[in-house]
């Protein structure tokens, strides 16, 4: 019997702003989305169930590009299940994991075997990347039936051992990599990195310049997609942004760290009283007026995406700690907190969460409440305060840079292709019912 769900009475956003509509979703997708919609006939009306969304914001599900799920060889900091039961607390219903694994995914094989991983722990959506490396440029000429969702090339070292450093792969990446498909850029200057860490300064924001400059310009000569990863610093938004301006074909994402964190907050200890390498994380934070610039030009960006990048306490606190900090439970509810505040509009977080996303990565079913698409939906109490830190979180690392911050804005539900997944609090979608994404 197929199941019909009609969510009443809420307020949709989208990219063009808020309008109140229902929905109607048969199965997994949505079939109806109109100012009013009332059932009458008998057989429709005994398969329904009928949710009142009043004073409730309807978001299409979130989509988050870029995280860290950890598997396999990372299972101390999170793994498929984990990760992705954050995903749904945080209003996320689909996630492309990276491949800087142990091992990490660098070809047939360990492709394959993560995406079975996936198939039986994911609780929500998932896409898998596949990463460069100096010698697999053929890779996807050699099997054009992989099922990865991109292609990830560090062209700067970072947790892991993938990095492709030298122009001659990088190049040959961009010119074979199928040109319908994203090579997405973890964009610091190698080179530069070393030189300022032997000179003791950590990967000041030149390193990032430098390599991005460096993606335009490869971009540019070999006319295909790229999208950088973590857009972090000033320069970077204006290369970037003149870059588009001309027509090269780049896209990019901001991350909430860069948003909302400066690099003071690497002195001293955290808002919680943890060690500031709670707040390492490459490309590093930086300094406010990085942050206004993100903050002037959200236009220039194509996604928001969390880079959620999970470490265990043990590991934060050891003498070398791992860069990086966790994010899917708290991205929507610093977009709100800051759209309340006026810094962006609803329909900004719609475009750069959920719109935006599936129109970089080409994901046809997703993004939009629209009849057609998969009935991905996350349901917000706009109005809820609540402090980060007072619920416990669904990462396995349990800790969060913004520990102690005050929020508005709550996720309720979540809803992956019409199962509601994540309902006040738990989770409660069956693991492994998360499906692959086709792009
Ligand atoms: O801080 C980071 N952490 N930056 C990255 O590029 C990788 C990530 C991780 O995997 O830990
Ligand atoms: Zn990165
Ligand atoms: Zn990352």
């Amino acid at each position: 019997m197929i199941q019909l769900i009609l969510i009443k009475n809420g307020t949709l956003v989208s990219s063009s702003g808020t309008r109140a509509a229902d929905i109607l979703i048969d199965g997994q997708r949505i079939v109806a989305v109109e100012d009013a919609i009332d059932l009458h006939s008998q057989s429709q009306i005994q398969n329904l169930q009928s949710i009142d969304a009043s004073g409730l914001l309807v978001f299409p599900g979130l989509i988050d590009v870029h995280t860290h799920m950890r598997q396999p060889g990372g299972e101390q900091k999170e793994d498929f299940y984990t990760g992705t039961c954050a995903a749904l607390a945080g209003g996320v219903t689909t996630v492309f994991a990276m491949p800087n694994t142990s091992p990490a995914i660098i070809d047939r094989a360990t492709l394959d075997l993560v995406l079975e991983l996936a198939q039986h722990n994911a609780v929500c959506d998932y896409g898998v990347f596949i990463g460069a490396t100096n010698t697999n440029q053929h890779l996807k000429l050699n099997n054009p039936d992989l099922r990865e969702c991109g292609l990830k090339m560090y062209m700067g070292s970072s947790t892991g051992d993938l990095l492709v450093e030298d122009f001659g792969p990088q190049y040959e990446h961009f010119l074979h990599y199928p040109h319908e498909r994203v090579i997405a850029v973890h964009a610091e200057h190698e080179p530069a990195v070393r030189y300022f860490g032997q000179h003791g300064e950590r990967r000041p924001h030149i390193c990032a310049e430098v390599e991005v400059a460096r993606v335009v310009a490869l971009a540019e000569r070999c006319n295909r997609h790229v999208h950088v990863c973590h857009v972090s610093s000033r320069r970077e938004v204006e290369i970037i942004g003149d870059a588009k301006a001309r027509g090269v074909p780049v896209t990019c994402e901001f991350a909430p760290h860069y948003l909302f964190l400066t690099t003071e907050k690497e002195q001293g200890t955290t808002d919680a009283g943890e060690p500031s390498s709670y707040y390492q994380m490459n490309p590093p934070l930086r300094a406010g007026d990085d942050l206004a610039t993100l903050w002037a030009n959200l236009d220039v960006a194509d996604c928001i995406a969390t880079d959620h990048a999970p470490h265990t306490p043990e590991e934060k606190h050891s003498a070398k700690p791992p860069s990086g900090v966790p994010g899917l439970e708290t991205m929507l509810a610093l977009l709100m907190t800051a759209a309340h505040d006026g810094r962006l509009t609803l329909g900004d977080i719609a475009r750069l969460c959920c719109e935006g996303p599936a129109q970089t990565f080409n994901i046809a079913a997703k993004g939009r409440i629209a009849p057609g698409f998969d009935a991905d939906i996350t349901l917000v109490d706009p109005n809820e305060l609540w402090v980060i830190g007072s619920k416990p979180l669904f990462t396995k690392c349990g800790w969060t840079p913004f520990e102690g911050w005050p929020v508005r804005g709550a996720v309720k539900q979540t809803f992956v292709r019409g199962r509601l997944a994540f309902d006040n609090g738990a989770v409660v979608a069956a693991r492994g019912s998360g499906r692959r994404v086709e792009n």
